[in-house]
């Protein structure tokens, strides 16, 4: 899928939790260390949402400060789209409650489940709303409480998980800024190996299914791993390839924050010097599809973005899913 439109980001935001979990205070909860965490993803610590909050709080915030960033209305929206896995219902969608929590009510709204890809799958349904002119401006969140559905008895994943959310709003302009490139991609095949096996309508929420754990993340990691890199180092390329980038123009590279090996055995082969890779997963751990917006909020606030930059969006995740958006700031 490619499309080249006059589309800008107008404004950005982001919301973390204060509780910060470091991985000292994980290893008072399983067997693992500091040494390990750190060597095998990069992680050091991440935000953990407190017991009154759930995920359209997070969401609403990072809305409402993109919504100050654009210097905007929240009646100026025309559509908010919310990527997640950790909904705050099964229905009512978490869009509609962010809708109602910042006063939208002039957006459509509605959630989109593509996991760690869902960020970059909502960005680009937006970009096909304001291409086919259903709508002028476009709220796009990611938000995340992973420590909602996270086995505190599983060492393998709880170590690298965290809470947030981030937001960004696009709107069509005349020239200047554009979506260079994009393009999705899913491979059901792979479904079993990242997955919430009950509570949905296979198998339903029992007494066993919680007695077994079976509410909880269950990830083949080491056989995701190697797919992953895999997987990262294509759609890099094929964004740089398919928008006519060189490793010169191109300005920043924004992934998934998944774990530093896997990002850095993609991009090093790539040449993509890592300077122009944008990281944060030390502090924050893998917060899925919370992870690029909250990225990009923080390059955006640190002012380290200029008219013209080149972006990578690039992300893959459960379904299996992946995509990549390639924007100019
Ligand atoms: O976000 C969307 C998609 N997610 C991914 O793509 C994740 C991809 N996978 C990964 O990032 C890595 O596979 C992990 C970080 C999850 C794991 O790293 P790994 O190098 O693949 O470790 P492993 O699963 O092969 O485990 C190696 C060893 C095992 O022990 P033995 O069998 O070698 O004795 C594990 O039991 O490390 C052990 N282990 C731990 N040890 C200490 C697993 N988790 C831990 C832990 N602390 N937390």
């Amino acid at each position: 899928m490619e499309k080249k439109s006059g589309i800008k980001i107008v404004g950005t935001g982001s919301f973390l939790p204060e509780k910060v979990l470091t991985n000292h205070d994980i290893e008072k909860i399983v067997d693992t260390s500091d040494e390990w965490i750190v060597t095998r993803s990069g992680i050091s610590e991440r935000r953990i949402i407190d017991d009154s909050m759930a995920t359209s709080d997070m969401a609403s915030i990072a809305a409402k400060r993109a919504l100050d960033n654009a210097g905007l209305k929240p009646e100026d929206l025309d559509f908010i789209i919310v990527a997640t896995v950790t909904a705050d219902h099964y229905f009512p969608s978490t869009a509609c409650l962010v809708q109602k929590n910042i006063g939208a009510v002039n957006a459509a709204a509605c959630d989109v489940s593509a996991a760690c890809s869902g960020f970059v799958y909502s960005l680009v349904t937006g970009i096909a709303f304001l291409n086919s002119k259903v709508g002028d401006r476009i709220m796009v969140i990611g938000a995340e409480a992973l420590s909602r559905i996270t086995d505190w008895e599983d060492r393998s994943t709880c170590v690298l998980f965290g809470d947030g959310a981030g937001a960004l709003i696009i709107e069509r302009c005349e020239k200047g800024s554009e979506v260079l490139y994009f393009s999705l991609g899913a491979d059901g095949t792979g479904s079993d190996l990242l997955e919430i096996p009950a509570g949905g309508s296979r198998k339903p929420a029992s007494m066993q299914t919680v007695e077994n754990r079976e509410h909880y993340i269950k990830m083949k990691g080491n056989e995701l791993f190697k797919w992953a890199v895999k997987k990262m180092r294509d759609l890099v390329a094929d964004a740089i390839k398919q928008s006519g980038l060189t490793k010169d123009s191109l300005t920043y590279v924004i992934p998934h924050q998944v774990n530093i090996r896997i990002i850095d055995a993609a991009l090093k082969r790539l040449k993509v010097p890592i300077e122009k890779v944008v990281l944060n997963l030390d502090k924050y751990g893998n917060t899925s599809a919370a992870s690029i917006p909250i990225a990009l909020d923080e390059l955006n606030r640190e002012g380290k973005l200029k008219k013209g930059d080149n972006i990578i969006f690039v992300a893959f995740g459960s379904g299996l899913t992946w995509a990549s958006c390639v924007m100019k700031w």
